[in-house]
């Protein structure tokens, strides 16, 4: 039989060497076991919201134990709650991801929880709108020192404590490839995270750790709520529903994202499901820019 008469019939299930027909698993074991964090230890930053923390409980829900870090403090004892509940265990470090000391101190923290470290996650960002004929010097540091040193230090730090090899994702988005007015800061930062990825992929692939990007369109998190948020935390559901509509009609589904779709995306970068995969950049956004 050839090879493609023999896939046929496999498929079929009428060729000669096929299994005897047991009931056929959920999930086969191969498929489980690719796409399983058992055994494996995982930092994530920015988990205490939005995609973050999506990841800390994707992770975790893949057998993973997590290391949570974020400025924002009480989300992060939230965030340990949900992984706890998806059985899993959370170390809570807080850190500030653009002070190089506090990132080295978190490969440090996640050493000691662990013992070795698998998996890290660079998810922390900050968003400002602001035409670049206004922009202050303020404005373009405080948006370079999170998304792009804070990327950076993070890359640098899980390069070194990553003994056995293991998987870096870092957090881009669809905006540092589609331009768009007043995101100027925020877009020059993910371009770089891009090739930043690339350039980490080359450095540390001979060391066995894989780097590569998800780049998220439109997702509905904390950083995206504040367009439809007041400041005392009251939504206005038509602004809600007008700008959902809008970003929606970029993608050819007409669709917006949830965490999920981030962080099943990152589970298959983080997992040996993509041991093939590094330098790339990943963008689950529904369409909206395609490379
Ligand atoms: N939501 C979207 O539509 C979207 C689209 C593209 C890319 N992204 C990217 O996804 C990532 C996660 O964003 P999100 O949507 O979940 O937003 P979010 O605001 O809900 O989460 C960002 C988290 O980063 C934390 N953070 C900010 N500064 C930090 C610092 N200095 N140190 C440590 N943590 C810090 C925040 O406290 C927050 O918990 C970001 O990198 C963002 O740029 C989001």
């Amino acid at each position: 039989m050839d090879m493609i008469s023999g896939i046929r019939a496999k498929a079929a299930g009428t060729a000669s060497d096929a299994a005897p027909s047991a009931a056929r698993p959920a999930l086969a074991d191969e498929l489980v076991a690719a796409f399983s964090l058992a055994g494996r230890n995982a930092v994530v930053t920015g988990a205490a919201g939005g995609i973050g923390r999506q990841a800390a409980v994707t992770f975790a829900q893949a057998g993973a134990d997590v290391v949570i870090a974020d400025v924002g403090t009480d989300g992060l004892e939230e965030t340990a709650a949900l992984v706890s509940a998806a059985g899993g265990k959370a170390t809570v470090v807080p850190t500030d991801v653009s002070e190089r000391d506090q990132v080295n101190k978190l490969a440090v923290a996640a050493l000691r929880a662990g013992g070795r470290l698998d998996v890290w996650a660079n998810v922390a960002g900050v968003i400002r709108n602001t035409l670049i004929v206004d922009a202050t010097p303020e404005d373009v540091e405080a948006v370079t020192r999170v998304n792009q040193f804070g990327t950076y230090w993070g890359v640098a730090a899980a390069g070194r404590a990553m003994k056995q090899g293991g998987s870096i994702i870092n957090v881009s988005s669809a905006g540092g490839e589609m331009p768009a007015p007043t995101l100027s800061i925020y877009a020059m930062t993910k371009a770089a995270v891009n090739h930043l990825t690339r350039c980490a992929a080359v450095e540390l692939g001979p060391a066995r750790i894989r780097v590569n990007a998800i780049a998220p369109g439109f997702t509905d998190t904390p950083m995206v709520q504040r367009n439809w948020t007041g400041p005392d935390g009251t939504v206005d559901d038509e602004a809600r529903a007008r700008l959902l509509d809008t970003r929606a009609a970029q993608s050819p589904m007409n669709v917006t994202g949830t965490p999920e779709d981030q962080s099943w995306a990152m589970l298959y970068l983080a997992s040996d499901a993509s041991r093939f995969v590094t330098g790339q950049v990943l963008r689950p956004n529904g369409g909206v820019v395609m490379a």
